[in-house]
């Protein structure tokens, strides 16, 4: 059964049919708010949501069908992810390029808050995950691109940075939240960083907040919401 959460707005998710954004879509569902996918596969979809959800298709490098699919949204939700290193599907395509066209479109478009899936050690150059095709420095030109055109006012973004993304239930573990690109390691599921950002849509402190996450131990939650009030500016 849905659960109340007062906000009921149209809500697009770019990569929704991905690992985490099936997630990021169970957990809108969840808590009640329409929801609009945008995807390559109609079929992906449709098979993942049956008809619970409003389709819009393409590609993230084709800028009029984002226009298309921001249209009428009040939140945009991003877990596109690379998962090759040249094409389409490339981080340079994906993580930099295609998340700046999403982050244009939804700022044309009037949406009011955007948020995005980023990565544990996006600052760090060094890192060897950037190894596969400079993969972090791509999500954080569009981490960038995110705070520059969303901290306006009537505008709002959260930037979520998990740790190794694991596939468990939500609301299993006590997670640790940091601000500034200090942890090396540590897992996050899947499900809580879908959690996190689809309630930024309407918890007031996650507005204009960068952080990141990784799971301690088990302990059941009731909510994720508090730990929005742990983070500063
Ligand atoms: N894996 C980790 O341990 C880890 C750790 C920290 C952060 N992250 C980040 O967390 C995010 C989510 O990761 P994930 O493993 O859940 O991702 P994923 O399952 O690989 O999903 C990626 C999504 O992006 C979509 N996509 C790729 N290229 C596209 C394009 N050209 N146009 C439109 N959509 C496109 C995919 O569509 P299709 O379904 O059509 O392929 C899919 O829906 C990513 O940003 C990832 O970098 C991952």
């Amino acid at each position: 059964m849905a659960e109340q959460s007062g906000y009921a707005k149209k809500v697009l998710v770019a990569g929704a049919t991905g690992k985490t954004g099936s997630w990021v879509v169970k957990r809108l569902l969840h808590y009640g708010v329409p929801v609009r996918v945008f995807v390559r596969s109609e079929q992906k979809a449709r098979s993942l949501f049956g008809d619970a959800v409003e389709v819009a298709l393409g590609n993230i490098q084709d800028a009029d069908a984002i226009s298309r699919a921001v249209s009428g949204c009040d939140g945009v939700i991003s877990a596109l992810g690379s998962s090759a290193v040249s094409g389409e599907a490339s981080p340079h395509e994906v993580d930099r390029d295609g998340a700046i066209r999403l982050i244009d479109e939804a700022a044309k478009a009037g949406v009011r808050h955007v948020a995005m899936v980023s990565s544990i050690g996006v600052t760090k150059w060094f890192h060897p995950l950037n190894l596969f095709a400079g993969v972090l420095n791509m999500k954080f030109a569009a981490e960038e691109h995110l705070r520059q055109q969303f901290s306006a006012a009537g505008r709002s973004y959260t930037i979520i940075r998990p740790g190794g993304l694991k596939d468990e239930e939500p609301l299993q573990h006590r997670l640790r939240v940091e601000q500034g690109d200090h942890l090396w390691n540590g897992w996050t599921n899947r499900s809580d960083v879908a959690e996190l950002a689809v309630l930024s849509l309407w918890v007031e402190n996650a507005a204009n907040k960068t952080f990141e996450v990784i799971n301690e131990e088990l302990e059941p939650q009731q909510s994720l919401a508090g730990y929005y009030d742990k983070l500063s500016g």
